[in-house]
């Protein structure tokens, strides 16, 4: 049995944050699990920028450090202010965030983009010194800091060196199986350390789940192998409900046929979608904001020029992202990554060629209920806690894309996840360590967990089963794309909760076909297909369940958001075996007076 004061399950930028804050408050003993080597995780993939109003592109009259301050062109844009931060991600959320915890977010963004710097974050800089910052889609001003379009790659380098100085323990490729949860007291986790293929049980007095999120479940997605939901779907499997699963986001530029990332920096820095007969086809969907209207926008407005026969490749699938206007210095100075993915994985120098591009699955605006300090609202009972009253699973924690706080809502502006997982990682180490510090202790485990999970390995190595993983994860991601993906309705939908039930029930007769112990990926992927399945079911309830358009789901048998009937969160409880999902609601935090539901136009 191990034993640490804290687990941490995730080593992207909400756990390190957590690892980092709880290590400098002085918690002595703390365990980080990462599936992959923790700098390989998800976080480092974000690659146009991190938000923050620090209003860098307004002109500053005087003498900086390194000389006279150098005026920044202006336009029209309005002066960047947190509270026009916040109304951006309101309406990029179409209304559904919890207006308290982005109010918190996009205070405290400033002060988490010094708290880089200070720590030796190469950002990109102005002439005159100061950080810069560019466009995003939904953002009025320009406001994603970066480096590059490396930025997140950046930030986690960063943050796991100074979680490393603090004595933070990582523990590189332990795949986490189980939560425990026992009279709705969080005891630790199980987790195979996948190198040598043994389970153990590993108590702690506070887990946090940093675990991502889980784009996998698609065809076509910008997300690392590792992004199979495992935190959530274990959180749910113990009892813990998850919100607004049904939101999730397609990026409108995933490398065509890959998926890969090809960041909205491109259009940030001036780059054009354009169909196959060479128009600017955003004209007809989002005159005023073009290419820069949000991810949920731009993506319904791609499919719709490719449904509609305007595609580019060979199965008309694909839409251009034109940069060469932009010229080969810019290119190479601002998106240096994303000309060589383009020119590596299909070819094209976007110096000289447009690049293939379509929407690609990339973030997931639901998961484990939480609140603004990471604390898991819910109990294991399945209810979620609304307010102070009743007691939510005591020491579970969670941030980043596997929680939702919810800022986010029914659709994420870009740069706000890298804010996300730092300002609200951060507030979970805090918060950790107050409950650490304060008396927390370490409960019992009754049985032996690490046992149960070793016979779940047993079944799938010695079932006489004869169901392939692969073939049904494949189907799954198919399922999900065509049937609950950019567009939705009530028949597909209901064909896709069918499929997943057929796909859940056949899975009981998986087999892996590696019987070793040691690296056994197999059996890994057997854990994921399983986890996807798990909480696919919870997208397409909450999909089906969602009769109007909001955000990111989009119903074409009910395209109007409704506000009357819909302005709430979705919560999804664990149903008896056979039975899927049961649904509840949960209100959401508006403040009223300052920011009441609007249209949302761009
Ligand atoms: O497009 C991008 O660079 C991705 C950023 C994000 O998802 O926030």
């Amino acid at each position: 049995m191990i034993e640490h004061e804290v687990i941490i399950v995730g080593a992207g930028l909400a756990g390190s944050w957590t690892a980092m804050v709880a290590g400098q408050r002085g918690v002595k003993d703390i365990g980080v699990l990462s599936k992959i080597h923790p700098l390989r995780s998800h976080s480092g993939a974000a690659q146009g920028g991190i938000a923050a109003a620090l209003n860098n592109a307004r002109p500053v009259a005087g003498t900086g450090p390194r000389g006279p301050l150098e005026p920044v062109p202006q336009g029209e844009d309005p002066p960047d202010s947190p509270e026009l931060h916040m109304f951006d991600t309101i309406k990029g959320s179409d209304w559904l965030g919890d207006q308290d915890a982005i109010e918190i977010m996009v205070n405290e963004a400033p002060e988490i983009i010094y708290a880089y710097e200070h720590m030796g974050c190469v950002f990109s800089r102005l002439p005159d010194g100061r950080i810069a910052q560019r466009r995003f889609g939904g953002h009025s001003a320009p406001r994603a800091n970066y480096a590059a379009d490396y930025t997140g790659h950046v930030l986690l380098h960063t943050i796991h060196e100074q979680a490393l100085q603090h004595g933070v323990e990582f523990y590189s490729e332990w795949y986490c199986m189980d939560l425990l949860v026992e009279d709705n007291v969080c005891r630790g986790v199980v987790a195979m350390d996948v190198l040598t293929g043994e389970i153990h049980t590993m108590r702690a007095k506070a887990v946090m789940f940093g675990t991502g999120g889980y784009g996998r479940a698609f065809e076509v997605t910008s997300n690392a192998y590792a992004n199979t939901g495992d935190g959530v779907a274990i959180a749910y499997n113990a009892g813990v409900p998850l919100m607004d699963m049904e939101f999730v986001q397609f990026h409108p530029t995933g490398l065509y046929e890959h998926g890969i990332l090809m960041s909205e920096a491109c259009r940030g820095e001036g780059g054009y979608l354009t169909n196959s007969e060479d128009e600017r086809f955003m004209e007809r969907y989002a005159p005023d904001k073009m290419e820069l209207a949000p991810r949920d926008l731009v993506s319904r407005s791609e499919q719709t020029e490719i449904d509609e026969g305007r595609g580019i490749g060979p199965d008309g699938k694909g839409i251009y992202l034109d940069l060469r206007h932009l010229g080969a210095e810019k290119i190479k100075a601002r998106l240096p990554q994303i000309r060589e993915l383009a020119i590596d994985f299909v070819g094209v120098d976007p110096i000289d060629d447009p690049i293939p591009i379509q929407p690609t699955a990339h973030y997931s605006m639901g998961g484990i209920p939480t609140d603004a300090d990471g604390q898991v609202i819910a109990n294991a009972d399945g209810q979620v806690i609304a307010d102070a009253d009743g007691t939510p699973v005591v020491g579970f924690y969670a941030a980043g894309e596997c929680a939702c706080v919810s800022v986010h809502g029914a659709n994420r502006l870009g740069t706000n996840s890298l804010l996300e997982a730092s300002v609200f990682g951060r507030r979970a180490g805090h918060a950790i360590a107050d409950f650490v510090q304060n008396g927390a202790e370490l409960h019992p485990v009754t049985g032996d967990p690490a046992e149960r999970n070793r016979q779940r390995v047993a079944r799938l190595m010695d079932g006489a089963g004869s169901e392939s993983v692969e073939a049904i994860a494949q189907e799954l991601k198919q399922t999900m794309t065509d049937d609950c993906g950019i567009y939705r309705d009530k028949e597909r939908l209901a064909q896709a909760m069918q499929h997943v039930g057929e796909m859940q029930e056949r899975f009981k007769d998986a087999r892996v076909m590696d019987k070793s112990k040691r690296f056994n990926t197999d059996v890994l992927a057997a854990f994921e297909t399983e986890h996807l399945l798990t909480f696919s079911e919870v997208i397409v309830a909450g999909a089906l369940a969602r009769e109007e358009s909001r955000g990111a789901h989009y119903r074409t048998d009910f395209p109007k958001r409704d506000d009357e009937g819909w302005l709430k969160h979705t919560v999804a409880h664990k149903g008896e075996p056979g039975e899927g999902p049961r649904l509840s609601d949960k209100g959401v935090n508006i403040d009223w007076d300052r920011f009441p539901p609007q249209e949302r136009k761009y």
